[in-house]
C-alpha cells in the first residue's frame, strides 16, 4: 500500500477568528499544533472574498510551516498573481462562487479549459506544481492530464453527503441534504456508485501519470473508505478535525476559565 499524506485544512480556525475580527484563535498556533501533531501538509484556501484566510496568513504560514503548504485558489488572475508571488509548495485550483458556503463541486475542466490551461502555465512559470480539484469522472481525469496538471484532487463531497445521510444524525438536523432524503436502499446503492466512481477515477488518473488526492466532507466515520483506495495518496481534511477539536478541548477550556474566575469566599 502507498503511504498516505494527511493535509490538514486550517481555514476553519480563521473562520472563527474572522467572526470576531480578532487574532483569536491564532492561525499560526493552529499551524504549530497541526504540525506537531502529525499533519504531513497544511492546506489553506485564499478565497477571493477573503472570508477566512488572509494574504498575510498565507505569507506567514508558507514561511513558518515545517511541512509543505497546499494553497487552494480560484483561476482569477489577481489571485493567481498573488499565489505566484507567495510560492506555496503546490497550488490546487478550485471553483469558487461568492455566495457558496463552501466549495460545492469540482472545477468544470471543460467549460473553462482555456482559462485553466493558462492558469497552470502561469503557476508553472513560478515553479509551482498544480493540482485540479475535480469531480470523480473518467473524462475529468483525461482533461486534467491534457490541461497540464501534475495532480488531481477528487471531490468527495457527494460521497460524504451520501455516507452521512445513511450513517449519521444528519437527516434529522436542520442541515439535512434535501435532495438526498431518500429510502435507505436508494442511498446505499448511490453510495456504492459514488465509491466506484472515486476508485475508478483514481485508478484511471494514476494510469495517466497523475498523482491522486481526495477531499471534502471527509470525517472520522467515512475516511476509512478512502483509505481502502490504494491510488489515493493524499487526503485534505478540515471541518471534521476542527469540529472534533472543539469537544476534545472544550472541557479543559472551561475548567481553566472556572479556575480563573473562582474566588475564595
Ligand atoms: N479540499 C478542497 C479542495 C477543499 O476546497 C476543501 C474545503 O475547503 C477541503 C479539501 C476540506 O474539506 P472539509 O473542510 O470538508 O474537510
Amino acid at each position: 500500500m502507498n503511504k498516505m499524506t494527511l493535509g490538514v485544512n486550517i481555514d476553519h480556525v480563521a473562520v472563527l477568528r474572522e467572526a470576531r475580527e480578532v487574532n483569536d484563535p491564532d492561525i499560526l498556533q493552529a499551524l504549530y499544533v497541526a504540525c506537531e501533531s502529525g499533519a504531513d501538509q497544511i492546506t489553506i484556501h485564499l478565497r477571493e472574498d477573503r472570508r477566512h484566510i488572509q494574504d498575510l496568513d498565507v505569507k506567514n504560514i508558507i514561511s513558518l510551516s515545517k511541512v509543505p503548504v497546499n494553497l487552494e485558489c480560484s483561476i482569477n488572475r489577481e489571485i493567481l498573481d498573488i499565489v505566484s508571488e507567495l510560492k506555496p509548495h503546490r497550488a490546487t485550483l478550485v471553483p469558487e462562487k461568492r455566495e457558496e458556503v463552501t466549495t460545492e463541486g469540482g472545477l468544470d475542466v471543460f467549460t473553462y479549459a482555456d482559462k485553466i490551461a493558462y492558469s497552470i502555465e502561469l503557476l508553472h512559470d513560478s515553479i509551482i506544481p498544480v493540482s485540479l480539484f475535480v469531480d470523480p469522472t473518467m473524462e475529468a481525469m483525461e482533461k486534467s492530464k491534457e490541461l497540464g496538471a501534475e495532480m488531481v484532487e477528487l471531490h468527495t463531497g457527494h460521497f460524504a453527503n451520501l455516507f452521512n445521510m445513511l450513517n449519521s444524525a444528519l437527516p434529522h438536523s436542520n442541515h439535512s441534504v434535501k435532495e438526498l432524503e431518500l429510502p435507505r436502499y436508494e442511498l446505499s446503492s448511490r453510495l456504492e456508485s459514488s465509491l466506484e466512481a472515486i476508485k475508478n477515477s483514481a485508478i484511471h488518473a494514476n494510469k495517466l501519470g497523475l498523482e491522486v488526492a481526495a477531499g471534502h466532507g471527509l470525517n472520522y466515520q467515512n475516511v476509512h473508505k478512502m483509505m481502502q483506495i490504494e491510488e489515493i495518496i493524499e487526503l485534505n481534511i478540515g471541518q471534521s478535525i476542527i469540529a472534533r477539536s472543539v469537544f476534545s478541548g472544550l472541557s479543559d477550556a472551561v475548567k481553566e476559565m472556572k479556575r480563573l474566575t473562582t474566588r475564595n469566599a
